[in-house]
């Protein structure tokens, strides 16, 4: 019973749960199938189906569009009550999240049916030039748009204009002219518009047109119009009508043609300014409406580089903002004047960049005062005195420029006293009159310094301990100490903290001793170690990760480690000159695989114009031996090779055009080469150092070398050539040649002269002199001395008109000398001596300064000034003859002056535009 009674019951229960749970179910499924509170529009639903079918979307970001409710799916906001799309943001970041994965395709055309949308956001994808579509100017409702960074090309429509709703409107493009503007009206009629960002746009309509335009739109807060290619501002103020404009930016556009309007800087709303790289020009100061700028927070105008103006008078303008003001950033101008002590006023400042200017005088001890001061920067000024020692009281300062000005006096830790968020510091004194002192028990209390750089200061003797907390969490410390006196060894904790550095330089000091023979510079930033021009001793050290070593100039000895290439194997660029080292260059080195040295521009720019890199090797004055006959294969980059004073043999580089193609200077002298010099080498394009004196050369002198290309270039070219590049802030490694010039040593580089020199004495040279030779016209110095040649001097010698240097002593040539060469006028050193010259010595121009008659002696058949034989008592021509000669002479010197400046005009102008086709060239394949 009670069993049944339970089984029963059991059924019961059974039997209604059961029910229940299909009640349920069909309960639910009824709801659902029923649910027609479903908010999607489907008409709408089917649009957004239409666009996303047209887009490219490999990074899956519209996963989400599925189902019924469209109002759910990623980027879509639908009105609560009347299910309306209102808002589409197709933002990459906001549908794909971190990782960018643009979304690409056609734009299909029955967006117009989304009419409610009021924000639409097609930003950061990558639209692959299409046009902006003509139909988005029939989306009335919209207030917000943004096409920026999508790559949407070509004219903007005007049709835009039809969007009078708009709030905000972003049409900024990534890359110049991609996106451009010819008739600008359209903008006058969006007058509701707060933001408006234009970045990139190439607007060719007129300035003024676009300033009236601006003017209709009495509701900007925010106008972006930055590398749009205007070149205009118009000269009287064309924004009546702007009340609120909080933010103008107008940088990057070159206002060269126009003097700066002072409407400009009396725009009384403006938060922001920023002219940055705009090419203006001439007094600022003036310009400022005083006390009509009285909110401004940011104002940037550096690297406009004409801008003059007094600095005091400049702040006393500004005096307005000082309470507000947060950024003032006028680097690279030529303003002038002291720093006024009322400095101390604009206490928000939070940067003050003045870098790069011409003023004058000390820091005011006020500056102490403005206590919310985070980055100082007067690097390349002129101003002098003592630094304050209040600026030890700057609490908040993490970066503090000093470098190249006047200073003088001392610094001691009182200037660092309570930096305790000093992050970069940084001083030099031009006239080597500062000196570094802190107690020697100092423990200074910032806890994040890495990057400290002096240069021509009184530092040591002692090496400055204190900088031994220098730490860094992403291994890129920088310590440069150059020129400033150490003379000690580098004590251990720096070598302990080798892993975290990326900037090591120490040159130009008196650090002796010896380097740890292993250490891992491991910063993923390429490390350089400069120790140049220091009494280091022992052998080349084989540091790990080291991606340039420069070690010139001090007492290493022993032999290049045969697995430097190994052991060194970021390595690209090494200076071991003027040590002891001895051995032979290990082949991995010398083949360019591992190695390419490189030493003129930086890096970035070496990857951004290649075909202008200057790759220098520089192994003088060393006791290397190798064979260079095969040594450098495929060493593309090479442009200069300097191994004087070793010990190489073999014949001259083999296959120089293909191995070398871009060498211009080689430089080879006091070694043992042997064998001709090859024909190969008159293709080199850039050749115009070429030095191989005191080898073992034999055979004669290849005629095409008249046709090198680098000698008929003028020496101003050169240097527009290989420097003009160099980014004017950065000097990456003062790189040393010497040449042998004029019987003195010229370390051309730091004087920025470039020689174009062939010297090919003490060798075994015969044969004649060639006649091609008189084709490179702006040869600086031809050294032929101690050779065999024979024949005579060619007689067109004259057309070297740049010639400053001749030496042809010690030879067997014979003739006259060339009357052709009283036209070379700029002819400051000559020797003809131990020759068999004959006949009378010229006497016009140049000739008549040279008094020495040592430089004509050993040639018996020679006469007049300055020598003792006298012509006549030699055999002479008939006077009428003679009077003959000096006609023609006459004649011909004219011809050659004439020919010589109509010749150094046509170079000179080939030269110029040449070099500018070849920019353009290299900027574009870049
Ligand atoms: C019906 O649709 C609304 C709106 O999309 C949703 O929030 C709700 O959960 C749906 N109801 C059912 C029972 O699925
Ligand atoms: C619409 O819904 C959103 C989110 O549920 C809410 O924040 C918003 O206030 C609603 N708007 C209206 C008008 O009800
Ligand atoms: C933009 O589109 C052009 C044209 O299709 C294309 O060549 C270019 O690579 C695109 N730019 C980017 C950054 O993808
Ligand atoms: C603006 O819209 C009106 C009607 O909506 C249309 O007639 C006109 O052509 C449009 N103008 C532009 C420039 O698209
Ligand atoms: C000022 O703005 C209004 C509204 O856009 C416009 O009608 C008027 O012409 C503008 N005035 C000037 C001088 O541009
Ligand atoms: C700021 O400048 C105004 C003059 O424009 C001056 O009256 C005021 O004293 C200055 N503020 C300070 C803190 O010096
Ligand atoms: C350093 O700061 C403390 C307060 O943090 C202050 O008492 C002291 O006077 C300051 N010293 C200097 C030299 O500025």
């Amino acid at each position: 019973m009670s069993g049944f009674r339970r089984m029963a019951s059991t059924k019961i229960i059974f039997e209604y749960a059961t029910f229940s749970i299909l009640l349920l179910i069909s309960l639910s499924y009824v709801a659902t199938s029923l649910n027609v509170s479903t908010l999607c529009i489907k008409e709408e639903r089917i649009v957004l189906l239409k666009i996303r079918k047209d887009l490219k979307d490999p990074g899956n970001c519209l996963s989400s569009w599925i189902g019924k409710e469209c109002c759910n799916w990623k980027g879509i906001e639908c009105d609560n009550q009347t299910g309306h799309i209102l808002r589409l943001n197709l933002q990459n970041s906001h549908i794909c999240g971190m990782e960018w994965s643009p979304l690409s395709g056609q734009l299909n055309p029955s967006f117009t049916y989304l009419k409610r949308l009021i924000h639409l956001d097609l930003s950061h994808n990558n639209f692959q030039g299409v046009p902006i579509p003509k139909f988005i100017g029939s989306l009335g409702m919209l207030s917000y748009l943004d096409l920026s960074w999508a790559n949407f090309s070509g004219m903007v429509p005007s049709q835009v204009g039809n969007l009078s709703n708009l709030h905000y409107l972003d049409i900024s493009s990534l890359t110049a002219s991609s996106i451009w503007v010819r008739d600008i009206s359209w903008l006058s009629l969006l007058s509701n518009l707060q933001y408006l960002n234009m970045n990139f746009v190439n607007i060719s309509s007129p300035s003024t047109e676009l300033f009236r335009a601006v003017n209709m739109i009495p509701s900007l807060l925010e106008l972006h119009l930055s590398f749009c290619n205007l070149d205009t501002l118009p000269p009287s103020l064309p924004f009546q009508n702007i009340t609120s404009l909080s933010i103008l930016d107008l940088s990057f556009n070159d206002f060269s043609s126009t003097i700066i309007p002072s409407w400009l800087f009396n725009i009384s709303t403006l938060t922001e300014i920023n002219l940055y790289f705009s090419y203006l020009s001439g007094p600022l100061s003036s310009k400022f409406g005083r006390g009509k700028l009285c909110k401004l927070q940011q104002i940037q105008l550096s690297n406009n580089y004409q801008l003059t103006g007094d600095i005091s008078e400049l702040l006393e303008a500004l005096s307005c903002s000082n309470q507000t003001l947060e950024w003032l950033l006028l680097s690279s101008n030529q303003l002038t004047g002291k720093l006024p002590n009322s400095l101390w006023q604009f206490n928000s400042l939070l940067e003050l960049d003045l870098s790069n200017n011409s003023l004058s005088g000390p820091i005011p001890a006020s500056v102490g005062n403005i206590s919310s001061l985070g980055s100082l920067n007067l690097q390349g000024n002129m101003m002098n005195g003592e630094i304050p020692e209040s600026i030890g009281q700057l609490t908040k300062l993490s970066t503090l420029n000093l470098l190249q000005n006047f200073w003088e006096g001392t610094m001691t830790n009182i200037h660092f006293h309570n930096l305790t968020n000093l992050i970069s510091f940084s001083v030099s004194s031009k006239n080597k009159s500062l000196a570094l002192k802190v107690t020697h028990d100092w423990v200074p209390r910032f806890h994040h310094l890495h990057d400290v750089e002096i240069h021509d200061c009184q530092v040591g003797p002692a090496f400055p301990n204190w900088l031994r907390n220098l730490k860094s969490l992403f291994n890129d410390i920088v310590l440069v100490l150059e020129n400033v006196g150490i003379s000690e060894e580098i004590p251990l904790w720096l070598f302990n903290i080798s892993s975290q550095i990326w900037q090591l330089d120490l040159s130009h000091n008196n650090i002796f001793g010896y380097l740890p023979k292993a250490l891992n510079f491991s910063s993923s930033y390429s490390p350089t170690v400069n120790l140049a021009f220091n009494q280091l001793k022992g052998s080349l050290p084989l540091w790990s990760g080291v991606s340039a070593l420069y070690l010139r100039n001090n007492f290493l000895s022993g032999e290049i480690p045969v697995d430097i290439g190994k052991e060194m194997s970021q390595l690209t660029e090494l200076d071991l000159s003027n040590n002891y080292l001895s051995g032979s260059i290990p082949l991995l080195l010398i083949r360019c695989k591992v190695l390419v040295i490189l030493i003129c521009p930086t890096t970035i720019w070496w990857e951004k114009y290649p075909y202008f890199g200057w790759v220098c090797r520089d192994l003088s004055n060393n006791n290397l031996s190798a064979d260079l006959s095969s040594a450098f294969q495929n060493c593309s980059n090479l442009k200069t090779l300097v191994l004087k004073y070793n010990r190489f043999f073999g014949s001259i580089p083999k296959d120089v055009t293909k191995n070398l193609p871009l060498l211009a200077e080689l430089l080879l002298r006091g070694n043992t080469l042997t064998g001709n010099i090859p024909e190969d080498l008159c293709h080199l394009p850039f050749l115009h150092l070429l030095d191989l004196a005191e080898n073992r050369i034999s055979g004669s002198i290849p005629a095409c070398l008249g046709d090198v290309h680098g000698y008929k270039l003028p020496q101003t070219s050169f240097k527009y050539l290989m420097y003009s590049f160099v980014f004017e802030d950065h000097v990456p490694y003062t790189r040393h040649i010497e040449l042998v010039f004029d019987g003195r040593i010229v370390d051309y580089i730091n004087q920025m002269v470039v020689h174009s020199t062939i010297d090919l004495s003490k060798n075994d040279l015969t044969g004649e002199i060639p006649e091609k030779l008189s084709e490179l016209v702006h040869l600086g110095a031809l050294n032929l001395s101690w050779n065999h040649l024979t024949g005579n001097i060619p007689s067109n010698i004259g057309s070297l008109t740049d010639l400053e240097s001749l030496d042809l002593s010690h030879n067997h040539l014979s003739g006259s000398i060339p009357p052709s060469m009283t036209s070379m006028t700029f002819l400051s050193h000559l020797n003809l001596s131990y020759n068999n010259f004959s006949g009378q010595i010229p006497v016009a121009n140049q000739f008549g300064t040279f008094t020495d008659p040592s430089i004509y002696e050993g040639n018996p058949h020679l006469c007049g000034t300055p020598l003792p034989t006298n012509c006549s008592s030699l055999m002479l021509p008939p006077r009428d003859e003679e009077e003959d000669a000096n006609e023609s002479e006459d004649k011909r010197e004219r011809f050659w002056l004439y020919g010589s400046i109509a010749f150094g005009y046509i170079t000179g102008f080939w030269v110029v535009c040449g070099s500018l086709i070849l920019k353009r060239f290299g900027l574009e394949t870049n």
